[in-house]
């Protein structure tokens, strides 16, 4: 694996935070050999405190361990109140619509529009500390202040990205016992008109926890108003007060659920803290994109999904940066949309997707000449691995063969980045996520937990609790052992295991080689096959379903879908019956789920005792030979049917 590598650029490192390999590897043999000194005394120098912890960790009851006991802090103070003095005319966040409306909001700004967003939800709804907020928005600034207004009070948020459907949202609004829900009439998507609120409406059709719905007018299509469960934020935020005090939280209490996709059917509400949270957000802010104070940062994520979260949200505003946030499509009015945003507000760092990079290097090759983008620094990208030719047109054509590309690994569970370079520091290697940051201890292993040989695929491990971590699964704390801590044990104890595989290389850099559970990547959204499989399974005609990935140019994985049917009733018109699949899928999960591919069998590939063997069927589908031993399964012929029927 001989990878051609990237040195930083000199001039850039000299003003770095972390400036060179020695740098860093000073900062994570102190985080090795002194961890609660690392750890603490980042918190005192990073950590706004009403009141200062105790001890900075307790894991006498691992897995459900404890970061600076005993502080007192509050996040929304952190990202607002501590930069009023300096920063109170500074840009906190520039919104860009989707057709091309402009909003600058500056932290004196900002603070006021949380201050009374959070005073309408505690006076007007009577939120209160510990409760659960259901936000299901538009990227719009609103959805920022939603978030802020609960850490303001203590509410905990739990946003449900703008794409699930109404039963999706149901679910989730149950499962966290919700009694408020934040959304808005719409938004617009290339230049259109969109709705949410009929999906909310959808969603509270029969018993539910919700007794208050707030409303942003942003599209201002007609909408129905149920009276005294809707109302206007329009009209109520206007008779609220500017001030209202943050109140004192625990370091440990919850900060936000976000509902993520595991290995069962059912998603799990990720449960994220205060003080450790925040505290990584803000450091791998600083440290990952090396944000300066006059910089202009953009992350192009929504704010649905846990990169939204910490990196357009929390992170840069606890940092107390300028970020950018985006309403429209990267594509619409055409491909050269984000190169112009580069250009005219002169963004600095630049963060996305793969799956944006292949839609936009696709579909506009040459845009980025167009368009001065010599501000840029620093670029990168998140979600799942990115392809080398992808990797390549994004450094030389956007970021100019001038700016580092931080391939930074993570998932919802982790909070903030775990393994990344540094821009100023680590010699990239192209598609490779290369080191653990500082502070993160983390280990590619075997099964049996010894450290993988060099090229030798393995599990990406993390062997220490780190601020950030999931503080649980709400609701289901066996489900949150079993699903992180169960699996892998070194020297005898378990560790975090992330569902991804990893490999080293001879330079001991780490690439991660994608998930090894049935849990798939779609456009670098997590999708578990267990949740597909249970949407296709309303549907009356569907005897039986396997879902499994397939690699897609665009998307990096699609979905594939085996179905039996019914057989008393037949395929009638298998497209339209492909159709009444999808249609199911929407309504039960939402687009982001429908499958490129349906191939309607007789039967699955299954052992004697009945366990589908997905492997094959993951197989089949890319079009790979079965070298695969399949005498145990009970009907051995159904693969070489299932294999021709995915040639036609
Ligand atoms: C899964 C987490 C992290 C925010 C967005 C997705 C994959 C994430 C990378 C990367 C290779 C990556 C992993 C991970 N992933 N970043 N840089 N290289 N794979 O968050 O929905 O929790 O998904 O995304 O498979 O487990 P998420």
């Amino acid at each position: 694996m001989n990878r051609e590598i990237f040195r930083p650029n000199k001039e850039f490192s000299k003003n770095a935070r972390i400036k060179n390999m020695c740098e860093y590897h000073e900062l994570q043999d102190w985080a090795t050999t002194d961890y609660e000194g690392f750890w603490g005394s980042y918190a005192k120098e990073k950590i706004d405190w009403i009141k200062p912890f105790d001890n900075v960790l307790d894991e006498s009851n691992f897995p459900f361990v404890k970061w600076f006991i005993g502080g007192k802090l509050n996040v929304s103070a952190q990202c607002i109140d501590r930069h009023l003095g300096s920063r109170k005319n500074k840009a906190a966040i520039i919104f860009e619509g989707d057709r091309g409306d402009k909003q600058i909001i500056t932290y004196l700004e900002l603070s006021y529009n949380v201050n009374r967003f959070a005073n309408l939800l505690k006076n007007e709804f009577d939120v209160k500390k510990g409760d659960r907020v259901v936000i299901y928005m538009p990227m719009i600034p609103e959805a920022a202040y939603a978030m802020l207004a609960c850490a303001r009070i203590g509410a905990i948020h739990s946003i449900v990205f703008g794409g699930f459907s109404a039963e999706a949202l149901k679910d989730r609004i149950i499962d966290a016992d919700a009694k408020v829900v934040i959304t808005a009439d719409g938004a617009f998507r290339k230049g259109i008109p969109y709705m949410l609120k009929p999906v909310v409406d959808e969603a509270l059709a029969g018993e539910t926890p919700v007794r208050k719905v707030l409303v942003v007018e942003r599209n201002f299509e007609d909408i129905t108003w149920v009276a005294g469960r809707d109302y206007s934020y329009n009209e109520i935020i206007k008779h609220q007060s500017v001030k209202c005090e943050p109140e004192v939280m625990d370091a440990e209490d919850p900060l936000f659920l976000l509902y993520t996709s595991g290995s069962t059917g059912k998603p799990k509400g990720v449960q994220h803290n205060q003080a450790g949270y925040i505290l990584w957000a803000q450091m791998t802010m600083e440290w990952v994109f090396d944000v300066k104070e006059n910089d202009t940062y953009w992350c192009t994520a929504d704010v649905g999904w846990i990169t939204g979260h910490t990196y357009i949200v929390y992170g840069p505003l606890a940092m107390g940066a300028t970020t950018v946030m985006f309403e429209g499509v990267p594509t619409y009015p055409d491909a050269g949309r984000p190169w112009k945003m580069v250009e005219e507000y002169k963004i600095n760092q630049f963060y996305t997707a793969p799956t944006a990079i292949r839609v936009l290097h696709k579909s506009g090759e040459d845009e980025p000449t167009k368009y001065d983008l010599s501000s840029l620094k620093v670029l990168g990208t998140v979600g799942e691995p990115i392809d080398p030719p992808a990797w390549k047109w994004y450094y030389e054509a956007v970021g100019g063969s001038r700016c580092p590309i931080v391939d930074t690994y993570w998932q919802t569970e982790t909070g903030g980045h775990i393994i990344s370079p540094l821009p100023g520091a680590t010699p990239i290697k192209p598609a490779c996520a290369t080191f653990a940051l500082p502070g993160i201890i983390a280990e590619i292993l075997d099964e049996n937990g010894v450290r993988a040989e060099v090229g030798e695929k393995g599990l990406m491990c993390v062997t220490r609790p780190w601020p950030s971590m999931i503080r649980g699964i709400w609701g289901d704390e066996e489900r949150f052992v079993k699903s992180y801590f169960s699996d892998i044990k070194k020297d005898g104890k378990s560790v975090y295991f992330t569902g991804d595989g990893a490999v080293y290389d001879e330079d001991g850099y780490i690439t991660i080689t994608g998930r090894t559970d049935d849990v798939i990547n779609v456009s670098g959204h997590r999708m578990g096959t267990a949740e597909v499989e249970a949407a296709i399974k309303k549907h009356p005609n569907v005897a039986e379903v396997a879902v499994v990935g397939k690699p897609h140019e665009i998307k990096g994985e699609g979905i594939f879908a085996y179905v039996v049917l019914k057989s008393d009733n037949g395929i009638a018109d298998e497209l339209e019956e492909m159709r009444a699949i999808n249609d199911v899928i929407k309504k039960e999960i939402g687009n982001i789920a429908i499958c490129d591919d349906i191939l309607f069998t007789l039967g699955l590939p299954k052992t004697r005792s009945g366990k589908i063997m997905r492997r094959i069927l993951r197989s089949i589908a890319k079009g790979e030979e079965i070298t695969q031993d399949i005498s145990t399964l009970e009907d051995p012929s159904i693969v070489a049917i299932i294999a021709s029927a995915v040639q036609i």
